[in-house]
């Protein structure tokens, strides 16, 4: 998987880092920025996804599409496809191009919109990547974990840099008897949770 990465992959996975560290260093407003995880957080979701079991493979917090190469990676080890929701209209029109470019449309379904509108349209969820705005993480969790197959996968992203917004949510978790959960100090801190 990380062995043989495509060069279209590659290049558009390497433009994508300069811009993030371009976007964290100038002052780049918010809604602009990419946001992106860094590589070694792409590593990880790439691992969880290859071993996460059949199901929907989601991801919540597209932006450009960097973390969803990570997951595309997994998914052609796995003849498996995700679908990636991105809710800022400019995102995913960056994104469109990332996929295009990297030469993943076959294995990435990108939906412009809301996640939380569409969690009902899956039913058995294998794996998820949860990495959009911190005040809908406890909504998105609540709207996936009962869609979880047995031993699929959430993994959501800031479980460190955004401990005290996410605390409430990241300690429902831990004490959730429908998961085995674990904060794994991984980039900017992944929770993994795997349903029982
Ligand atoms: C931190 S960025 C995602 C970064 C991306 N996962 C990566 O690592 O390359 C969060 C993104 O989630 C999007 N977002 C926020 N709320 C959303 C929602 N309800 N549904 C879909 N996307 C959402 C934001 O517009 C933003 O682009």
């Amino acid at each position: 998987m990380f062995h043989n990465i495509p060069a279209d992959v590659l290049d558009r996975m390497h433009q994508l880092e300069r811009r993030d560290e371009q976007d964290r260093a100038d002052g780049t407003p918010r809604l602009e920025r990419l946001r992106q995880i860094p590589p070694e957080t792409g590593r990880f979701l790439a691992l969880w996804a290859a071993a996460a079991p059949t199901g929907a493979y989601l991801e919540i917090g597209t932006s450009a599409g960097y973390s969803t190469l990570w997951l595309a990676l997994a998914c052609r080890a796995n003849g498996r496809s995700l679908t990636t929701f991105e809710v800022l209209p400019q995102k995913a029109a960056l994104a469109r191009d990332t996929f295009a470019q990297a030469g993943v449309g076959d294995v990435v379904r990108l939906v412009q919109g809301d996640f939380l509108e569409h969690a009902d349209e899956f039913d058995e969820v294998g794996f998820c990547f949860l990495d959009a705005e911190k005040e809908i993480y406890r909504a998105c969790y609540e709207a996936v974990v009962p869609r979880l197959v047995a031993g699929g996968i959430l993994i959501a992203d800031n479980a460190a840099n955004h401990r005290e917004t996410l605390q409430p949510m990241l300690d429902a978790a831990l004490a959730d008897a429908r998961v085995d959960a674990l904060i794994v100090p991984i980039g900017r801190g992944e929770l993994v949770c795997r349903k029982r």
